[in-house]
């Protein structure tokens, strides 16, 4: 009997040995983990910041050329308001959504209050007639339909 309660105790502290041993073997791989992926993340960190600075030197030379009336970076109509529009259409979103709509001057100004009210579009001030104008005059509204538009037309009364 005795014995068998000495092995207990014995048994039991092996138990509790081992268990500790896991709990720090456990601490030292998640430690371990921890170190890894801090690494990692500061060898992400510093190759973005190389990256950036490379786009920044290309950047200098490149960045607003305009060639065959194309602004390369953007790839909208080198005209009056160009660079207006660049500055303030070009950084939430690409300048491809705005060349794919073309509308009428009212309908664009709607379209900036709308991105003013629900996306944190900014003030534009007086740049607003200045973007609004080049987009019109450069993205005009595309006619629509294969046939000239009915004009003159008798109309008569359909009769039951
Ligand atoms: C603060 C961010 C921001 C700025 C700056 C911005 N927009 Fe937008 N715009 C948005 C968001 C967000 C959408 C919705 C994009 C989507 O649906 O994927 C959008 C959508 C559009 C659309 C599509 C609207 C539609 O009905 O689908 C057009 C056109 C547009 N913007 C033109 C412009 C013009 C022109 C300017 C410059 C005056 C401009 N944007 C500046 C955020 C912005």
């Amino acid at each position: 009997m005795k014995q068998t309660i000495s092995s207990y105790v014995k048994f039991a502290r092996i138990i509790a040995m081992s268990k500790l041993a896991s709990v720090l073997l456990l601490a030292s791989i998640g430690g371990l983990v921890y170190l890894a992926l801090n690494l990692n993340s500061n060898a992400s960190d510093q190759s973005l910041t190389e990256a950036t600075e490379v786009v920044e030197e290309f950047n200098e030379e490149e960045y607003d050329k305009i060639e065959n009336g194309i602004h390369v970076r953007t790839g909208l109509v080198d005209a009056e308001g160009l660079m207006t529009v660049v500055s303030n259409c070009t950084s939430c979103h690409s300048a491809k959504i705005i060349i794919q709509n073309r509308m009428t001057a009212e309908r664009w100004n709607e379209t900036i209050k709308w991105m003013q009210e629900t996306q944190n579009l900014w003030d534009l001030g007086k740049n607003q007639e200045i973007i609004v104008n080049y987009l019109v005059a450069n993205y005009p509204v595309k006619k629509k339909g294969r046939r000239m538009k009915l004009e003159n037309i008798e109309w008569y009364e359909l009769e039951n």
